[in-house]
């Protein structure tokens, strides 16, 4: 089978995967991750250009199991079994190709634990990242916050001082105890300056808001 056929296979089990899911992780997400992801290569040595299509494409395969269990499993590592399964049942027996596109999904959600090695796994990393900045970054947090019921904004006191999943969880508490950090957190040099160039825009945003909000008072 050409990459070509197997790629279609892939894209439509993928789409249909994540049909139902939530705006800010829907397949539109998978299709900006690797928009992001065929961007940052651009610009970087890649090893296997497929492997990193493919991982891109399944790096959130697994986010309906992890729904479904409210977050009790994680979506990466059982995402990194059924993406191996999916590309089995898509007909690859490239058993080459199957163990870096599941290193890649397993390594996409780094928390501390085993960090992206491969050129590959760095780059997913970066892509998904680049898009919780920027407009789709703002645009994202916002959705997140009216899902979970949070206000739509608050003081950088309250939103400081609150915990996750709380009516104080907004897309402000969002961005400055995580979002602002990522630039520093990225993993090639590509993902880097996309990322800096991304968080200004944010930084701008959540000052204005901030403004307009502190004007009020
Ligand atoms: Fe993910
Ligand atoms: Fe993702």
């Amino acid at each position: 089978m050409s990459d070509q056929e197997l790629w279609q296979k892939l894209y439509a089990v993928t789409e249909k995967e994540l049909a139902d899911g939530p705006g800010c992780h829907d397949f539109a997400h998978i299709l900006r991750v690797l928009h992001n992801a065929e961007r940052i290569a651009e610009s970087e040595k890649v090893d296997h250009l497929f492997a990193l299509r493919v991982g891109a494409l399944l790096h959130d395969i697994a986010r309906p199991e992890e729904q479904r269990s409210n977050g009790t499993v994680c979506h990466a590592q059982i995402g990194a079994v059924k993406a191996a399964d999916v590309l089995r049942q898509c007909g690859c027996t490239d058993e080459d190709l199957i163990q870096r596109v599941s290193d890649i999904v397993r390594a996409h959600r780094y928390r501390g634990n085993i960090p992206p090695e491969t050129i590959e796994e760095r780059i997913v990393y970066d892509a998904d990242k680049l898009d919780s900045l920027g407009a789709f970054g703002v645009a994202r947090s916002f959705h997140f916050a009216g899902r979970i019921g949070a206000r739509l904004h608050n003081s950088r006191e309250a939103a400081l001082n609150s915990e996750a999943y709380s009516r104080e969880d907004t897309a402000y508490r969002e961005y400055l105890v995580k979002l602002r950090y990522l630039p520093e957190r990225m993993l090639t040099e590509t993902g880097k300056k996309l990322a800096k160039r991304r968080s200004e825009y944010m930084h701008n945003f959540f000052d204005e808001l901030e403004k307009e909000a502190l004007s009020l008072e």
